[in-house]
Protein backbone atom coordinates (compact mmCIF):
# COMPACT_ATOMS: atom_id res chain seq x y z
CA UNK A 1 0.00 0.00 0.00
CA UNK A 2 0.83 3.76 -0.62
CA UNK A 3 -0.14 6.40 1.76
CA UNK A 4 -0.68 9.67 -0.03
CA UNK A 5 -1.91 13.17 1.38
CA UNK A 6 -4.81 13.74 -0.10
CA UNK A 7 -6.26 17.19 1.81
CA UNK A 8 -4.69 19.46 4.65
CA UNK A 9 -6.55 22.08 6.69
CA UNK A 10 -5.30 24.29 9.63
CA UNK A 11 -6.66 26.70 11.91
CA UNK A 12 -5.20 29.90 14.01
CA UNK A 13 -7.47 31.94 16.49
CA UNK A 14 -8.33 35.37 15.31
CA UNK A 15 -6.39 37.12 17.66
CA UNK A 16 -3.24 38.46 17.39
CA UNK A 17 -0.61 39.16 20.18
CA UNK A 18 2.30 41.44 18.80
CA UNK A 19 5.91 41.87 20.42
CA UNK A 20 4.91 44.80 21.70
CA UNK A 21 1.94 43.22 23.36
CA UNK A 22 4.17 41.18 25.05
CA UNK A 23 6.75 44.23 25.94
CA UNK A 24 3.78 45.21 28.18
CA UNK A 25 3.69 42.31 30.30
CA UNK A 26 7.75 40.99 30.69
CA UNK A 27 10.79 42.85 30.62
CA UNK A 28 11.83 42.20 26.75
CA UNK A 29 11.65 44.23 23.24
CA UNK A 30 10.13 43.60 19.56
CA UNK A 31 13.86 43.92 18.54
CA UNK A 32 15.20 41.17 20.91
CA UNK A 33 12.15 38.53 20.05
CA UNK A 34 12.53 39.52 16.33
CA UNK A 35 16.34 39.10 16.34
CA UNK A 36 16.54 36.03 18.27
CA UNK A 37 13.60 34.34 17.30
CA UNK A 38 12.49 35.62 13.96
CA UNK A 39 9.25 36.00 15.44
CA UNK A 40 6.92 39.10 15.20
CA UNK A 41 3.55 37.97 16.54
CA UNK A 42 1.43 35.24 17.63
CA UNK A 43 -2.36 34.00 18.08
CA UNK A 44 -3.71 33.41 21.34
CA UNK A 45 -7.00 31.28 21.61
CA UNK A 46 -9.87 33.04 23.38
CA UNK A 47 -12.14 30.96 24.60
CA UNK A 48 -11.65 28.52 21.60
CA UNK A 49 -9.74 25.00 22.97
CA UNK A 50 -7.50 22.58 22.25
CA UNK A 51 -10.31 20.51 20.62
CA UNK A 52 -12.58 23.04 18.97
CA UNK A 53 -9.36 24.21 16.79
CA UNK A 54 -8.71 20.97 15.99
CA UNK A 55 -12.38 20.81 14.88
CA UNK A 56 -11.71 23.81 12.43
CA UNK A 57 -8.52 22.26 11.29
CA UNK A 58 -9.97 18.90 10.84
CA UNK A 59 -12.88 20.62 8.98
CA UNK A 60 -10.90 22.92 6.60
CA UNK A 61 -8.65 19.10 5.36
CA UNK A 62 -11.83 17.02 5.14
CA UNK A 63 -13.33 19.74 2.41
CA UNK A 64 -9.79 20.08 1.00
CA UNK A 65 -9.72 16.11 0.76
CA UNK A 66 -13.23 16.13 -0.56
CA UNK A 67 -13.89 13.51 1.78
CA UNK A 68 -17.10 13.20 4.40
CA UNK A 69 -16.65 12.86 7.99
CA UNK A 70 -17.86 9.69 7.89
CA UNK A 71 -15.70 8.06 5.88
CA UNK A 72 -12.87 8.34 8.32
CA UNK A 73 -11.79 5.36 9.97
CA UNK A 74 -8.93 6.36 12.26
CA UNK A 75 -8.38 9.92 14.23
CA UNK A 76 -4.91 10.65 15.52
CA UNK A 77 -4.74 13.72 17.11
CA UNK A 78 -0.93 15.41 18.31
CA UNK A 79 -1.23 17.66 21.28
CA UNK A 80 0.24 18.28 24.50
CA UNK A 81 -2.04 20.59 25.91
CA UNK A 82 -5.51 18.72 25.61
CA UNK A 83 -8.83 20.56 27.27
CA UNK A 84 -9.57 17.40 29.38
CA UNK A 85 -6.91 14.29 30.61
CA UNK A 86 -10.09 12.43 29.04
CA UNK A 87 -11.72 12.04 27.11
CA UNK A 88 -8.91 12.57 24.73
CA UNK A 89 -9.27 15.69 22.26
CA UNK A 90 -9.04 12.88 19.25
CA UNK A 91 -13.02 11.70 20.89
CA UNK A 92 -14.02 15.21 20.99
CA UNK A 93 -13.18 16.10 17.52
CA UNK A 94 -14.76 13.05 16.70
CA UNK A 95 -17.83 13.77 18.00
CA UNK A 96 -18.00 17.44 16.59
CA UNK A 97 -17.20 16.82 12.97
CA UNK A 98 -19.37 13.47 12.86
CA UNK A 99 -16.35 11.03 12.21
CA UNK A 100 -19.22 8.23 13.56
CA UNK A 101 -17.07 5.00 12.10
CA UNK A 102 -14.28 6.26 13.34
CA UNK A 103 -11.48 5.08 16.11
CA UNK A 104 -9.91 8.08 17.65
CA UNK A 105 -6.58 9.05 20.25
CA UNK A 106 -4.40 11.51 21.38
CA UNK A 107 -0.69 11.48 20.79
CA UNK A 108 1.78 12.99 22.77
CA UNK A 109 5.66 13.46 21.19
CA UNK A 110 5.25 17.73 22.23
CA UNK A 111 6.97 19.49 18.99
CA UNK A 112 6.93 16.29 17.58
CA UNK A 113 3.63 15.09 17.49
CA UNK A 114 2.49 15.48 14.31
CA UNK A 115 5.26 13.87 12.63
CA UNK A 116 5.17 10.60 14.91
CA UNK A 117 0.97 10.51 14.18
CA UNK A 118 1.68 10.92 10.39
CA UNK A 119 4.55 7.96 11.34
CA UNK A 120 1.96 6.14 12.94
CA UNK A 121 -0.91 6.60 10.46
CA UNK A 122 1.30 5.49 7.45
CA UNK A 123 1.68 2.08 9.58
CA UNK A 124 -1.72 1.56 10.19
CA UNK A 125 -2.49 1.95 6.17
CA UNK A 126 0.65 0.00 5.31
CA UNK A 127 -0.29 -2.67 8.06
CA UNK A 128 -3.58 -3.00 5.95
CA UNK A 129 -5.56 -2.01 8.90
CA UNK A 130 -7.21 1.38 8.25
CA UNK A 131 -7.29 3.19 4.80
CA UNK A 132 -8.95 7.01 5.68
CA UNK A 133 -7.34 8.69 8.64
CA UNK A 134 -7.28 12.33 9.57
CA UNK A 135 -4.33 12.91 11.61
CA UNK A 136 -4.09 16.52 13.53
CA UNK A 137 -1.38 18.48 15.23
CA UNK A 138 -2.83 20.65 17.47
CA UNK A 139 -1.37 23.36 20.63
CA UNK A 140 -2.84 25.95 22.64
CA UNK A 141 0.62 26.88 23.91
CA UNK A 142 -1.17 29.72 25.55
CA UNK A 143 -2.81 27.63 28.29
CA UNK A 144 1.11 26.40 30.10
CA UNK A 145 2.96 28.94 29.01
CA UNK A 146 4.16 31.09 32.73
CA UNK A 147 3.19 34.68 30.93
CA UNK A 148 5.86 36.19 33.56
CA UNK A 149 8.91 34.25 32.00
CA UNK A 150 10.22 36.87 29.14
CA UNK A 151 12.59 33.50 28.10
CA UNK A 152 9.82 31.26 27.09
CA UNK A 153 6.16 33.23 26.67
CA UNK A 154 7.69 35.01 24.00
CA UNK A 155 8.35 32.12 21.42
CA UNK A 156 4.92 30.52 21.41
CA UNK A 157 1.37 30.50 19.75
CA UNK A 158 -2.06 28.46 19.47
CA UNK A 159 -2.94 26.74 16.06
CA UNK A 160 -3.79 23.64 14.22
CA UNK A 161 -3.09 21.89 11.15
CA UNK A 162 -4.43 18.75 10.05
CA UNK A 163 -4.36 16.24 7.14
CA UNK A 164 -6.64 13.35 5.54
CA UNK A 165 -4.61 10.15 4.78
CA UNK A 166 -5.64 7.66 2.54
CA UNK A 167 -4.12 4.33 1.54
CA UNK A 168 -3.84 3.15 -1.94
CA UNK A 169 -2.92 0.32 -4.39
CA UNK A 170 1.09 0.99 -5.03
CA UNK A 171 4.58 0.04 -3.33
CA UNK A 172 6.58 2.26 -1.33
CA UNK A 173 9.33 1.87 -3.30
CA UNK A 174 8.06 3.60 -6.07
CA UNK A 175 9.97 6.73 -4.92
CA UNK A 176 8.28 8.43 -8.38
CA UNK A 177 4.72 8.07 -7.10
CA UNK A 178 3.21 10.17 -5.26
CA UNK A 179 2.76 9.62 -1.19
CA UNK A 180 4.73 9.08 2.17
CA UNK A 181 8.07 7.47 0.47
CA UNK A 182 10.11 6.96 4.16
CA UNK A 183 9.79 8.27 7.98
CA UNK A 184 12.02 8.54 10.90
CA UNK A 185 10.88 8.78 14.29
CA UNK A 186 13.50 8.94 17.69
CA UNK A 187 13.54 9.76 21.41
CA UNK A 188 16.08 10.93 24.31
CA UNK A 189 14.09 10.27 27.46
CA UNK A 190 17.27 11.12 28.86
CA UNK A 191 16.83 14.83 27.88
CA UNK A 192 13.83 15.16 29.64
CA UNK A 193 14.43 17.91 31.95
CA UNK A 194 15.62 20.35 29.24
CA UNK A 195 12.03 21.27 28.49
CA UNK A 196 9.40 20.31 30.21
CA UNK A 197 5.66 21.01 31.65
CA UNK A 198 4.23 19.49 34.81
CA UNK A 199 0.96 17.75 34.10
CA UNK A 200 -0.29 18.42 37.46
CA UNK A 201 1.44 18.64 41.02
CA UNK A 202 0.44 15.91 43.12
CA UNK A 203 -1.86 16.98 45.75
CA UNK A 204 -1.38 16.25 49.83
CA UNK A 205 -4.12 13.98 50.95
CA UNK A 206 -3.10 14.34 54.31
CA UNK A 207 -3.17 18.35 54.43
CA UNK A 208 -5.99 18.92 51.51
CA UNK A 209 -3.26 20.92 49.50
CA UNK A 210 -4.95 20.82 45.92
CA UNK A 211 -2.77 19.64 43.08
CA UNK A 212 -1.68 22.46 40.87
CA UNK A 213 -1.07 22.87 37.03
CA UNK A 214 2.74 23.25 35.88
CA UNK A 215 4.21 25.46 32.74
CA UNK A 216 6.66 25.37 30.77
CA UNK A 217 10.17 25.30 31.97
CA UNK A 218 13.41 25.37 29.11
CA UNK A 219 17.31 25.14 28.84
CA UNK A 220 16.86 27.39 25.67
CA UNK A 221 20.20 27.59 24.57
CA UNK A 222 20.34 23.22 25.44
CA UNK A 223 17.72 22.97 23.16
CA UNK A 224 19.22 25.42 20.60
CA UNK A 225 22.21 23.29 20.30
CA UNK A 226 20.03 19.93 19.87
CA UNK A 227 17.68 21.22 17.12
CA UNK A 228 20.81 22.27 15.13
CA UNK A 229 22.56 19.20 14.87
CA UNK A 230 19.65 16.64 15.29
CA UNK A 231 17.13 18.26 12.38
CA UNK A 232 20.37 18.09 9.78
CA UNK A 233 21.14 14.38 10.83
CA UNK A 234 18.10 13.07 10.56
CA UNK A 235 16.84 14.61 7.13
CA UNK A 236 20.64 13.52 5.90
CA UNK A 237 19.23 9.81 7.26
CA UNK A 238 15.62 10.39 5.88
CA UNK A 239 17.20 11.02 2.21
CA UNK A 240 20.55 8.53 2.58
CA UNK A 241 18.03 5.45 3.09
CA UNK A 242 15.42 6.59 0.94
CA UNK A 243 18.43 6.22 -1.71
CA UNK A 244 17.46 10.18 -2.75
CA UNK A 245 19.52 13.12 -2.36
CA UNK A 246 18.90 16.81 -0.75
CA UNK A 247 18.96 18.03 -3.98
CA UNK A 248 16.09 16.50 -5.19
CA UNK A 249 13.79 18.00 -2.44
CA UNK A 250 11.87 21.05 -3.49
CA UNK A 251 10.90 22.24 0.38
CA UNK A 252 12.20 21.27 3.64
CA UNK A 253 9.02 21.65 6.20
CA UNK A 254 10.20 22.00 9.06
CA UNK A 255 8.64 22.68 12.85
CA UNK A 256 8.61 26.31 13.47
CA UNK A 257 10.82 27.02 16.64
CA UNK A 258 13.39 29.35 15.74
CA UNK A 259 14.07 31.11 12.01
CA UNK A 260 17.92 30.76 13.46
CA UNK A 261 17.58 26.83 13.60
CA UNK A 262 16.35 26.85 10.66
CA UNK A 263 18.89 29.47 9.05
CA UNK A 264 21.60 27.13 10.55
CA UNK A 265 19.96 23.68 9.16
CA UNK A 266 19.95 25.42 5.24
CA UNK A 267 23.43 26.49 5.86
CA UNK A 268 24.67 22.28 7.00
CA UNK A 269 22.54 20.86 4.61
CA UNK A 270 23.72 23.44 2.11
CA UNK A 271 20.34 24.86 0.57
CA UNK A 272 19.28 27.68 0.45
CA UNK A 273 16.43 29.64 2.61
CA UNK A 274 13.95 29.98 -0.44
CA UNK A 275 13.47 26.02 0.24
CA UNK A 276 12.75 26.52 3.51
CA UNK A 277 9.27 28.42 3.77
CA UNK A 278 8.81 30.03 7.25
CA UNK A 279 6.28 30.99 8.65
CA UNK A 280 6.95 31.94 12.43
CA UNK A 281 6.94 35.76 12.41
CA UNK A 282 3.06 35.50 12.39
CA UNK A 283 2.65 32.32 14.68
CA UNK A 284 5.45 31.40 16.86
CA UNK A 285 6.41 28.34 17.78
CA UNK A 286 2.44 26.36 17.41
CA UNK A 287 4.10 23.11 18.55
CA UNK A 288 2.41 20.06 17.14
CA UNK A 289 0.37 22.23 14.88
CA UNK A 290 3.70 23.89 13.52
CA UNK A 291 4.11 21.55 10.42
CA UNK A 292 0.93 20.93 9.15
CA UNK A 293 -0.14 24.94 9.26
CA UNK A 294 2.65 25.10 7.04
CA UNK A 295 2.11 22.37 4.54
CA UNK A 296 -1.49 23.80 4.19
CA UNK A 297 -0.24 27.26 3.63
CA UNK A 298 2.17 25.93 1.15
CA UNK A 299 -1.07 23.93 -0.35
CA UNK A 300 -3.07 26.67 -0.59
CA UNK A 301 -1.03 28.85 -1.67
CA UNK A 302 -0.43 26.18 -4.56
CA UNK A 303 3.18 26.24 -4.03
CA UNK A 304 2.88 22.60 -4.20
CA UNK A 305 3.27 21.28 -7.36
CA UNK A 306 2.78 17.00 -8.37
CA UNK A 307 5.58 15.13 -8.31
CA UNK A 308 7.56 17.73 -5.42
CA UNK A 309 9.43 15.71 -2.89
CA UNK A 310 9.08 17.39 0.42
CA UNK A 311 11.24 16.76 3.58
CA UNK A 312 9.07 17.47 6.90
CA UNK A 313 10.92 17.43 9.90
CA UNK A 314 10.39 18.40 13.51
CA UNK A 315 11.83 18.23 16.92
CA UNK A 316 10.77 18.45 20.41
CA UNK A 317 10.64 17.75 24.57
CA UNK A 318 11.22 14.55 25.09
CA UNK A 319 13.25 15.12 23.80
CA UNK A 320 11.97 13.36 20.85
CA UNK A 321 12.57 13.92 16.83
CA UNK A 322 10.82 13.04 13.86
CA UNK A 323 10.85 13.07 9.83
CA UNK A 324 8.56 11.93 6.66
CA UNK A 325 9.70 12.12 2.96
CA UNK A 326 6.37 12.85 0.63
CA UNK A 327 6.39 12.78 -3.10
CA UNK A 328 2.91 15.23 -3.74
N1 LIG B 1 13.62 39.52 26.01
C1 LIG B 1 14.75 40.12 26.37
N2 LIG B 1 15.79 39.44 26.90
C2 LIG B 1 15.65 38.12 27.06
C3 LIG B 1 14.49 37.44 26.71
C4 LIG B 1 13.44 38.19 26.16
N3 LIG B 1 12.27 37.65 25.76
N4 LIG B 1 14.64 36.12 26.96
C5 LIG B 1 15.87 35.97 27.47
N5 LIG B 1 16.48 37.19 27.53
C6 LIG B 1 17.81 37.51 28.02
C7 LIG B 1 18.37 36.45 28.93
O1 LIG B 1 17.92 36.68 30.25
C8 LIG B 1 19.87 36.69 28.78
O2 LIG B 1 20.23 37.77 29.58
P1 LIG B 1 21.60 37.74 30.42
O3 LIG B 1 22.68 37.64 29.38
O4 LIG B 1 21.58 39.05 31.13
O5 LIG B 1 21.51 36.55 31.30
C9 LIG B 1 20.01 37.13 27.33
O6 LIG B 1 18.71 37.53 26.91
C10 LIG B 1 20.52 36.06 26.42
O7 LIG B 1 19.82 34.90 26.66
P2 LIG B 1 20.14 33.58 25.89
O8 LIG B 1 19.36 32.47 26.47
O9 LIG B 1 21.63 33.41 25.77
O10 LIG B 1 19.58 33.95 24.45
P3 LIG B 1 19.67 33.10 23.16
O11 LIG B 1 20.35 33.85 22.09
O12 LIG B 1 20.10 31.69 23.43
O13 LIG B 1 18.12 33.02 22.73
C11 LIG B 1 16.23 31.57 22.82
C12 LIG B 1 17.19 32.42 23.61
C13 LIG B 1 15.24 30.96 23.77
C14 LIG B 1 15.51 32.46 21.82
C15 LIG B 1 17.04 30.47 22.06
O14 LIG B 1 17.92 29.85 22.93
C16 LIG B 1 16.15 29.45 21.43
O15 LIG B 1 15.37 29.74 20.53
N6 LIG B 1 16.27 28.19 21.84
C17 LIG B 1 15.42 27.12 21.32
C18 LIG B 1 14.10 27.15 22.04
C19 LIG B 1 13.04 26.34 21.36
O16 LIG B 1 13.00 26.27 20.16
N7 LIG B 1 12.15 25.74 22.14
C20 LIG B 1 11.06 24.98 21.65
C21 LIG B 1 11.53 23.75 21.03
S1 LIG B 1 10.23 22.79 20.38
Amino acid sequence: MRTKIVGTGSYVPEHIATNDDLAKIVDTSDEWIRTRTGICERRISEGIGTSKMASRASRNALENAKIKAEEIQLILLATSTPDHHFPSGACEVQADIGAIHAAAYDISAACSGFLFALNTAHSFIQSGCYETILVIGVDCMSKVVDWSDRGTCVLFGDGAGAVVMKGETGTEADTNASGLLHMIMGSDGTKGSVLSCEARTVGNFLTGTKPNFGTVAMDGQEVFKFAVKKMPEIIEQLMRESELTIEEVRYFVLHQANYRISESIAKRLKVSMEQIPMNIDRYGNTSAGSVPILLDELNRQGRLKEGDLLALAGFGAGLTWGAALVRW
